[in-house]
């Protein structure tokens, strides 16, 4: 990827944004400098073995590298970054590989062989910026005014990281296409995530988050993470799993039914749902508006498929539809497979907190040109809150023979990645699926 010329002039762009934006941060923070610290794995409790890791994003951002460990870039306020790349010498492992690539004409790197050797180039460097210098890593205290500044600034995506983003999109639908095929041959939860690692050429630990592929019932369990090994005939499967590329995240769900019947006529129900409403992102649309229209076309299909059998004024007034949806429309995507800065109002750190109604939104924000969001609209028949609609007064309202039926199908979750355009949105999802040429 990486070798492509306007790829590495697109990259080059990207870096000199960034800086762009870090150092106007801190020159409204009257900061003169930052150390963002890759940081490094941690040992298992009384053991010698790390669980697997992933490096601080802010550093990610500037230096997408697989072997980042104890490295950092340094940001003075005005004047040139640099990364300092950590290579101990050490027999036991690997030695990381060095970085390379075109960024490095804007971002140069200095090998350094030791933590001691980084601190005392780290501590030279702040003696010669123009102000007090401050860190950003695990370990050290947050520059929250200044992390909140970059961080609602990296919603709008470069074109550098839109290329990641179509990227990542064609890897995880490559693994989708595999899994697909391993549903119909009756594979185990176990096997279809191999399938799923061989198709994408991931590493578990590669991954932008944990696999989540449940069959059956299964697929009720928001981030279900184990995976049984019981293969034969089964009736549903949900599949949420992504791809990385350049470091960026694929967040993509699909549901499938084996056989044709209500529970496949609500997943076309959920599906013309889903594009409905992407449909409808553009500049200057709040996303909390999107969660009330999604809330709304849910109760259209509870009681078009005759789960519910109130009206939908009814159904909306006694939150009816949060309960088959308790989970936000989507969220930000980027470096980040919850990408952060969802909830700022501004760039001074103003919080716009949830509605009281959907408190597990992650999205407040209204959309702007360049914003890459999920939108992951779901039905689920979850048993516990199953249990709360049926011992209420909302039970008159429900189908329960029907919902019976349907309880040992799980659940339905249909997730694309949409780039907000004045143009119009561009399904990154979609258009991967198809096997359309990138714009
Ligand atoms: N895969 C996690 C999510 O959809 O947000
Ligand atoms: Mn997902
Ligand atoms: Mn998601």
């Amino acid at each position: 990827m990486l070798s492509d010329p306007t790829l590495a002039d697109h990259h080059r762009d990207h870096l000199r944004t960034l800086l762009a934006r870090y150092q106007g941060a801190l020159t409204q923070e009257g900061i003169g400098g930052v150390v963002i610290y890759a940081g490094a794995p941690q040992d298992h409790f009384l053991d010698d073995t790390a669980a697997s890791w992933k490096p601080n994003p802010h550093f990610s951002l500037f230096a997408p590298l697989p072997d980042a460990a104890g490295s950092a870039v340094l940001i003075p306020a005005s004047g040139a970054p640099e990364l300092l790349h950590l290579q101990a010498d050490d027999f036991w492992h690997a030695p990381p590989r060095s970085p390379e690539g075109p960024w490095l004409d804007v971002l140069p790197a200095t090998l350094v062989m030791s933590e001691r050797a980084r601190d005392q180039l780290i501590a030279a460097w702040a003696a010669r910026c123009a102000g007090p210098t401050v860190a950003l890593g695990p370990g050290h205290p947050d520059p929250t005014a200044l992390r909140h500044r970059v961080d609602f600034a990296r919603a709008e995506k470069t074109p550098y990281e839109l290329v990641c983003l179509r990227a990542a999109n064609l890897r995880a639908v490559r693994g989708h296409r595999a899994v697909a095929e391993g549903f119909r041959a009756e594979d185990s939860e176990f096997e279809l995530h191999l399938r799923y690692l061989a198709a994408t050429g991931h590493e578990d630990h590669e991954l932008p988050y944990t696999n989540i592929i449940g069959l059956n019932e299964r697929g009720a369990i928001l981030h279900y993470h184990h995976r049984t090994r019981d293969r034969g005939p089964s009736r549903s499967l949900l599949i949420d799993a992504g791809a990385s590329a350049g470091g960026y995240a694929a967040d993509i769900t699909r549901t499938y039914a084996r056989e044709a019947g209500v529970f496949q006529d609500l997943i076309t129900a959920m599906d013309a749902l889903q594009q409905g409403i992407v449909a409808r992102l553009a500049p200057g649309v709040p996303w909390a508006s999107l969660q009330d229209a999604t809330m709304e076309a849910l109760a259209d299909v509870l009681i078009e498929s005759g789960i519910a059998r109130g009206s939908k004024a009814a159904l909306l007034e006694a939150g009816v539809p949060e309960r088959f949806m308790p989970h936000g429309l989507g969220h930000l995507l980027g470096i980040q497979v919850h990408d952060a800065g969802g909830q700022l109002a501004n760039a001074e750190g103003d919080l716009t907190p949830p509605p009281a109604n959907h408190p597990a939104l992650r999205l407040t924000r209204t959309l702007t040109p360049e914003m890459v969001v999920t939108v992951e609209p779901g039905l689920y028949f979850i048993p516990s809150f199953l249990r709360t609609l049926r011992a209420g007064r909302e039970r008159e309202l429900l189908n329960w023979p029907l919902i019976e039926t349907l309880t040992p199908f799980g659940g339905i979750r249909i997730e694309d990645n949409v780039r907000i355009t004045p143009e119009g949105p561009e399904n990154l999802t979609r258009d991967a699926f198809a096997g359309a040429p990138a714009p």
